[in-house]
């Protein structure tokens, strides 16, 4: 179904932001103009809500030697058994691993699929053959080996494809799974575990009785690949009973391209104690909070005193900045039934871990990177076709160019600039982690849980992003690129050598 009759099935009004006719062919001929670029990047698709009847439940968990098999399969969506890809049979993304920092992993990716494939594991300081650069592929019947030691701190990862100009397909269809780190330093804080630690993937789908459909056009290139149904581990609409007591919510956006601005609808806090990096160093409570595609949050969240049989959603609110396709919505992600009485002796530490700040007197060099993609600020070449593709500093990704080079060991400053630019991009390093230390314009502020570690962070319309990167000694060639898989599939990825 084509996205204006979609629209139009839905109720829902397109707006100004679309004009008629082709809006292709209007950039084409029209020289540079933004706002025929606007017309032709813009329209939200909206979430059209279940009735939260179906039981969540998780992914099976994994150790530290394990054989993964991306496969077509099909799994039970909407009531339907329906085509999809995934790491197992029967149903949609792999085990989620449970690791001990210091353990070494043994996975072997057996690609039964029709073309290539890899793995990413996003989020792990590992080496960079083993890192799943675009170039490191298994082909179609072929397998890849997966060794490494996992040496870092307690946190959420998680592990995806990442084929070139394929990745936001085989996600999108069902490719993606957790990578859990486990610490003594976190053990320590007797968080909420076993059946009050609940992990939560979400992601927006377009589920068909054919499958689960991608098929990009050019403006949702623009935007990014969106759904109207959205899934929690793979599972749509779903509910879960829950006691009267706190809960760890370890969250994943694994969304090609939508943001969720998540908050809870009785209006309780949702306290942040970690982010894609592990711990903060204090816990921080809010009421709504913005997660990108590829970041992890990890929350607190308190039932305790609510009466039974209440029921409380877990919601996108809508936001601002997003560009003229995200925000403009609220929806429900799933549901939780309080349905049980429990006495809970958990209490909420004030410290978690100690992180200390990397000083910017230690920066070797400060880079800048322009992400606005406004073409009229930067004289991209207009005449010969079609010209609207996502670049960084005016560039495409090319795997046989070296963009950055980078001394291990040191220190540097990357800032992300977006200021000309009217759409969000979560900007994303392999191999390392960065410490966020400046947004300005649009928010003009961080966020909670941009405290501590992160491998991601949003750069909305308007705004320029610093964060400070220790590189280690992992050497080799690595990318970085924009987590909207639309937008990294076009191009919008360049690579750092570090040496
Ligand atoms: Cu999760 Cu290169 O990405
Ligand atoms: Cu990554
Ligand atoms: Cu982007």
């Amino acid at each position: 179904m084509k996205r204006r009759s979609f629209l139009k099935m839905s109720g829902l009004s397109l707006g100004s932001a679309i004009t008629s006719g082709s809006a292709i062919g209007l950039i084409a001929t029209s020289g540079c103009k933004k706002d025929f670029r606007m017309g032709l990047m813009t329209v939200p698709v909206p979430v059209s809500e279940g009735n939260f009847s179906k039981p969540l439940s998780y992914p099976i968990q994994a150790g530290s030697n394990f054989t993964i098999t991306a496969q077509s399969t099909t799994a039970n969506l909407k009531g339907a058994n329906i085509p999809v890809l995934g790491y197992q049979p029967k149903s949609l993304l792999g085990p989620s691993f449970k690791i001990n920092k210091g353990e070494t992993v043994n996975i072997l990716l057996q690609n039964n699929l029709s073309e290539h494939t890899n793995i990413h594991w996003h989020g792990l300081k590992i080496p960079a053959l083993m890192d799943g650069h675009p170039d490191q592929l298994a082909n179609a019947g072929g397998t890849f080996r997966y060794q490494f030691t996992v040496n870092q701190r307690a946190g959420l990862s998680w592990y995806h494809p990442h084929p070139h100009e394929h990745t936001g397909k085989q996600v999108f269809q069902g490719l993606a799974g957790l990578f859990i780190i486990n610490d003594a330093e976190e053990a320590s804080l007797n968080l909420p575990s076993d059946q009050y630690e609940l992990p939560l993937i979400i992601q927006d789908k377009r589920i068909t009785e054919n499958g689960i459909t991608y098929n990009p056009t050019m403006e949702e290139i623009m935007a990014g690949y969106m759904g109207d149904s959205i899934l929690v581990n793979g599972i749509y609409s779903p509910f879960t009973n829950v006691s009267t007591r706190f809960y760890r919510l370890r969250i994943l956006n694994g969304s090609n391209a939508r943001i969720y601005n998540l908050a809870l609808s009785n209006y309780a806090d949702m306290v942040i104690i970690g982010n894609d990096g592990g711990l903060l160093n204090k816990p921080s409570a809010v009421k709504e909070i913005l997660i990108a595609p590829g970041e992890r949050l990890d929350v607190l969240v308190n039932f305790a005193g609510i009466t039974i049989g209440t029921e409380i959603f877990l919601l996108s609110k809508e936001f601002s900045n997003g560009g003229s396709a995200q925000g403009k919505q609220e929806f429900k992600i799933m549901k939780f039934k309080v349905s049980n009485n429990v006495m809970d002796t958990f209490s909420l530490p004030t410290n978690l871990s100690s992180i200390a700040s990397v000083p910017t007197s230690s920066v070797v060099k400060t880079r800048t990177f322009e992400i606005s993609n406004a073409m009229e600020h930067h004289g991209y070449p207009m005449n010969n076709g079609m010209q609207m593709r996502h670049r960084i500093n005016g560039i495409l990704f090319d795997s046989n160019r070296i963009d950055v080079g980078v001394s291990a060991n040191t220190n540097e400053i990357w800032v992300f600039d977006n200021s000309a630019g009217d759409e969000p991009h979560p900007m994303h390093l392999h191999g390392v982690f960065f410490q966020v230390i400046q947004r300005n314009g649009g928010r003009a502020s961080l966020i909670a849980s941009e405290t501590g570690w992160k491998d991601t962070v949003l750069v909305m319309e308007g705004e320029r992003v610093s964060v400070i990167v220790p590189f280690e000694n992992n050497k080799g060639k690595y990318v970085f690129h924009c987590h909207n898989l639309e937008h990294e599939d076009d191009g919008m990825m360049l690579q750092y050598q570090l040496s």
